[in-house]
């Protein structure tokens, strides 16, 4: 194509990134290739290591083409391809993180990356500490000389506040830190993180670029300071992705911007409908004016997808339970980003800052592609059974 990669539009950059149809016979497609041995021409060749592909778990023409088009997404110097969301979130922790160094994570994070903290880098020495989403420029006065990684995930998991990435990324830098984002909610169509100063971006492939619910991936990418470490972290530990689950991932992209531009719009009309239900305390959805952090999303963000929160007026586990057990059309299941609507109940007894208080129990909700009208009538007898419950 003619143009830069930075003049493309997005839609257009989905399209055709990531690998050139020419290198493959014309073929729109990248091979799916399965692959443990690699082999040399001569003994030579296979002493220096000096060709492209030199054993399956260190890339392949399939991993390549989806990391080069998350390359061109992120704006970043390198990606790799990690089995899950969850790997995503541990590898990179794993390579900047030693014995003695100290990592701040804020406290909404997703309950998982949660668990490895207070158990595995706990485990390995490092010391690790929960801060206020809100903190923004104010995390300076939790850094220490220890301080090497600082940990972001905006929105939060589950009650979506906004976190001032710029504001955290300069106080990072300005003690030596560096700043990881788990961004899996926007996607880089609604945010890059690099382009706001964080040096690693995170994202759980499974959900939207994925898109239909049968694919577990990860994808980390880095700015050229951190790729090197990343990389050989990755190399290290031989957790590479299955050719299938990258190719499916690769095929999602493309039409990732269309199904985003559908799940932002049921969902903003979903979440501005349900602040008008009388059964309904609150929307945790960044984009409704409502919103405490509206201006700081509108400032950074340029959209949103398909999960959101709200809090039920009163009540407790039971009204939250004959909510859910009221869905027909909307599944209870946790993993989100596919093409159906989904519910869950919210659990905040994990965390230590950032619970509360709210009106009544939580519910989260993952817009999928259905009719609107149809998502709003199951949403009525969810709350008619709260209500009456
Ligand atoms: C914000 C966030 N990060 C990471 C993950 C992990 O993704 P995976 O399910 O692929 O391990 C999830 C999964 O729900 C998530 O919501």
């Amino acid at each position: 194509m003619a143009k830069n990669d930075s003049e493309m539009g997005i839609n257009t950059l989905l399209a055709h990134s990531g690998n050139n149809p020419h290198d493959y016979f014309g073929f729109v497609n990248p091979p799916v290739v399965h692959a443990s041995t690699v082999l040399y021409p001569n003994a030579a060749t296979m002493a220096a290591r000096s060709q492209k592909y030199t054993y399956g778990t260190r890339g392949t023409p399939t991993t390549d083409a989806l990391a080069h088009a998350i390359d061109a997404l992120e704006g970043s110097a390198g990606t790799i391809v990690v089995p899950s969301g969850l790997a995503a979130v541990t590898v990179p922790l794993l390579a900047f993180l030693s014995a003695g160094d100290h990592v701040l994570i804020v406290d909404s994070v997703y309950h998982p990356t949660r668990n490895f903290a207070d158990t595995m880098l706990k485990r390995l020495g490092v010391e690790v500490e929960y801060y206020d989403p809100h903190a923004g420029a104010g995390i300076a006065a939790l850094i220490k000389s220890s301080t090497r990684v600082v940990f972001t995930e905006s929105p939060a998991s589950n009650t979506f506040e906004v976190q001032d990435i710029p504001a955290i990324a300069k106080a990072a830098h300005a003690a030596g830190a560096i700043i990881m984002m788990d961004n899996t909610w926007a996607t880089p169509l609604y945010f890059r993180p690099l382009d706001h100063g964080v040096d690693i971006s995170i994202h759980a492939a499974t959900k939207y670029p994925a898109g239909h619910s049968d694919v577990l991936l990860g994808t980390v990418s880095a700015n050229k300071a951190c790729w090197k470490q990343l990389c050989e972290t990755f190399y290290t530990m031989g957790c590479c992705a299955g050719p299938d689950d990258v190719y499916q991932v690769l095929r999602g992209l493309r039409t990732m911007g269309v199904r985003l531009d559908h799940h932002q719009r049921s969902a903003l009309a979903i979440a501005g409908w349900l602040e008008g239900q009388p059964g309904v305390a609150r929307v945790l959805h960044p984009a409704l004016p409502s919103h405490p952090d509206h201006a700081l999303w509108k400032r950074d963000f340029c959209g949103s997808s398909g999960i959101f929160s709200i809090v039920l007026k009163g009540g407790g586990q039971k009204q939250q339970h004959a909510f859910l057990d009221a869905l027909r059309i909307f599944g209870l299941g946790y993993s989100w980003g596919g093409y159906e609507s989904l519910a869950v109940p919210v659990f905040l007894g994990d965390r230590v800052v950032a619970k509360g208080p709210y009106d009544g129990p939580l519910i989260r909700l993952q817009i999928g592609l259905e009719d609107v009208e149809d998502l709003k009538a199951d949403l009525a007898r969810g709350l008619a059974a709260a209500d009456g419950s």
